[in-house]
């Protein structure tokens, strides 16, 4: 006789216990176990809870291969789920064996768990689990193919703001203390250069060592601006010029709004690193193509001119954050790595569980957005671009996409901004890509420890190329390799995959209330047309310009609920979910939980010091994965 223990455990989820009868067949290479019921004095499965249970056979079974779990009715009652997270089992001849589970398991279900080391597909040598890996990839594939708020009465409000100071009225519920900065210094210079760095869309601005042709700035407009002797020229070459230039939203449709021409703009604004290190904005123009309609607007012009060329700019650049650097860059290339994840490895692949946690709920958020976000009647689609318009803005973004841009080392360079001061989105981002980079080395080193696993590993291969025909749609311009040769290009892979899915999207993410709950910093639709004179605005065109209170609203409402979080929320590098059976890769997350850690207090230690602290990329208030 030998008998094996099982400790089963149920999730710690609502209604994840269940009433029903569990029955358990144990598969091991000498054969397998009579089918047993799990079924101790009272009541069993509970949530939250491990049941002990036996399972007793004349021989022992051998290597334990499979776990076979079948849920059948209690009486007649209705279908009752069962959410179980694993099954750990000890053997007669010792040996305690993970089975990870974390599933429902609903009636009728075929459900066989593979438990112990995690295994590349030609590792797996007994036939009945090689039979296993496969029919698991067929049922993956044939799966996965393809509020408006409390705002005291102005939801609809179709009236216009009287003066700025009433914006603060939508505020009585939420504020921030950034949220609450931004309404007291969102018109200083220095503060709107700051947010071209350290706000939500760090992802425009680079070094401008020669101005564009289509930007005619001369060395005398811009002369009162710099430092005293100073020249456009000179300050170029010491490398402290900057630019964004939004020419990718040049002549897109946009929304008529009241019979009034399209508002959206195609501007360039130049900035300069003053000797007190502060970024500002010293030259403006709204459109590509130089005019006498199309004037280049500067520090010196009239308070209301100088807002609303910022204005206008900022309305560029928050319909491309939207649109291209958050939904694009991080949701739907997530969707991508999640499908192909899902479908590409079986469960006991060790990338599959290095990445499940890092996919988690972000197929749930997308199907959400594109109900009510990015969808023709969503929240976007009331932008100055409308649903077209940024649909189309993807479109041009999406063409010009590079495997390197997505990698923040890479892509700091390639934009010029390695020494730009005060960029706490590049220290703390290039901090947090060198640690993931060093966790997914470690973990990718300790199974493939020659390029010829990565050569061979089938599944693998599927991976990268579901991900570069679905998901860059083929396009060997992307840069995206389309197969892997080497361990090298393994781990620079899935380091990208897990830092776009975690810092990448806090840093576009989580700032939205603190930055854009406050319209006049940056609003996605502006009702007037952009300014073609100077010398004509006064405060009330500023108003005229800004949403009305409704839309304001409606805005607002939309950068609460995406800088929220779920109650449930895993933060970066937690993994609740025990997928790894072997001690060699949990030794690995401790090592990497641990530099999270003291990345998180040096980023707490240095925001004290600052006047508007960066958190975004704090690991402590990141999650695993893209949940919002
Ligand atoms: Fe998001």
């Amino acid at each position: 006789m030998a008998e094996y223990k099982l400790e089963v455990t149920t999730g710690n989820v609502t209604n994840a216990g269940t009433l029903d009868h569990i029955h358990v067949i144990l598969i091991g290479t000498k054969g397998k176990s009579e089918r047993t019921e799990l079924d101790n004095f009272g009541v069993d499965f509970k949530t939250g809870t491990t049941g002990i249970y036996t399972v007793k056979t004349s021989l022992s079974l051998g290597k334990l291969l499979l776990i076979k779990v079948e849920k059948d009715a209690l009486f007649f009652l209705p279908e009752d789920e069962w959410y179980c997270s694993k099954i750990v089992v000890t053997t007669p001849e010792g040996d305690v064996i993970l089975f990870p589970c974390y599933r429902w398991i609903s009636r009728g279900e075929l459900v066989e768990l593979r438990g112990g080391r995690a295994m590349k597909v030609f590792e797996d040598d007994h036939p009945l689990l090689i039979e296993h890996r496969e029919k698991e990839l067929i049922l993956k594939k044939s799966l996965y193919h393809g509020a408006e708020l409390m705002f005291k009465g102005l939801v609809g409000s179709t009236e216009q703001w009287e003066n700025i100071e009433d914006l603060k009225k939508i505020f009585w519920s939420k504020k921030t203390p950034v949220s609450e900065y931004v309404t007291e210094h969102w018109k200083e210079d220095d503060f709107y250069g700051f947010q071209f760095l350290n706000s939500i869309n760090p992802n425009v601005i680079k070094r401008c060592s020669e101005l564009p042709p289509n930007f005619p700035v001369t060395e005398e407009t811009v002369k009162p601006f710099l430092e005293k002797g100073s020249s456009l020229q000179k300050e170029m070459e010491k490398g402290n010029i900057f630019l964004c230039d939004f020419k990718r939203m040049d002549g897109l449709p946009a929304k008529a709004y009241d019979g009034e021409s399209p508002r959206v703009t195609a501007g360039l604004c130049l900035f300069y690193i003053n000797p007190e290190n502060k970024l500002l904005p010293v030259a403006i123009q709204l459109h590509q193509t130089p005019s006498e309609e199309n004037p280049i607007f500067l520090p010196s012009d009239s308070e209301t001119d100088w807002l609303l060329a910022k204005i206008f700019i900022k309305n560029a650049d928050f319909m491309q954050h939207q649109s291209v650097y958050h939904f694009m860059n991080t949701h739907y290339l997530a969707e991508v790595f999640t499908v192909a994840t899902l479908r590409s490895f079986p469960v006991i692949h060790p990338l599959y569980k290095l990445l499940v946690p890092h996919v988690r709920y972000t197929l749930q958020i997308n199907t959400m957005a594109r109900k009510s976000i990015f969808a023709p009647a969503g929240i976007l689609s009331r932008s100055s671009l409308g649903y077209d318009g940024m649909t189309e803005l993807m479109r041009r973004a999406f063409s010009e996409l590079t495997y390197s841009s997505l990698c923040l080392p890479d892509n700091i360079t390639a934009r010029g901004l390695e020494s730009i001061p005060n960029f706490y989105y590049r220290d703390d981002g290039l901090k947090l890509w060198n640690i993931i980079n060093s966790f997914v080395k470690a973990v990718v080193e300790y199974y493939y420890p020659s390029d010829s696993e990565v050569c061979k590993d089938t599944e693998l291969q599927e991976w990268i190329s579901e991900i570069f025909t679905h998901g860059f749609l083929g396009n060997k311009a992307s840069e995206c390799p389309a197969c892997f040769n080497t361990v090298e290009e393994v781990i620079k892979f899935i380091t990208m995959v897990i830092f776009t899915v975690t810092g990448q999207h806090a840093a576009v993410n989580n700032g939205q209330f603190d930055y854009h709950s406050w319209a006049p910093n940056g609003s996605l639709l502006l009702r007037k047309p952009p300014p073609t004179t100077k010398g004509q605005s006064s405060m009330k065109t500023i108003l005229e310009t800004l949403p009305n209170v409704g839309q304001t609203v409606s805005f607002a409402a939309m950068a609460w609920i995406l800088s929220d979080m779920y109650t449930d929320v895993v933060p970066l590098g937690t993994y609740p979910e025990e997928r790894f059976d072997e001690s060699a890769p949990k030794q690995i997350i401790k090592e990497f939980q641990a530099e999270l850690s003291c990345l998180s207090k040096a980023i707490t230690e240095r925001n004290s010091q600052l006047e508007v602290p960066y958190t975004y990329l704090n690991p402590a208030q990141m999650e695993n994965s893209i949940t919002i």
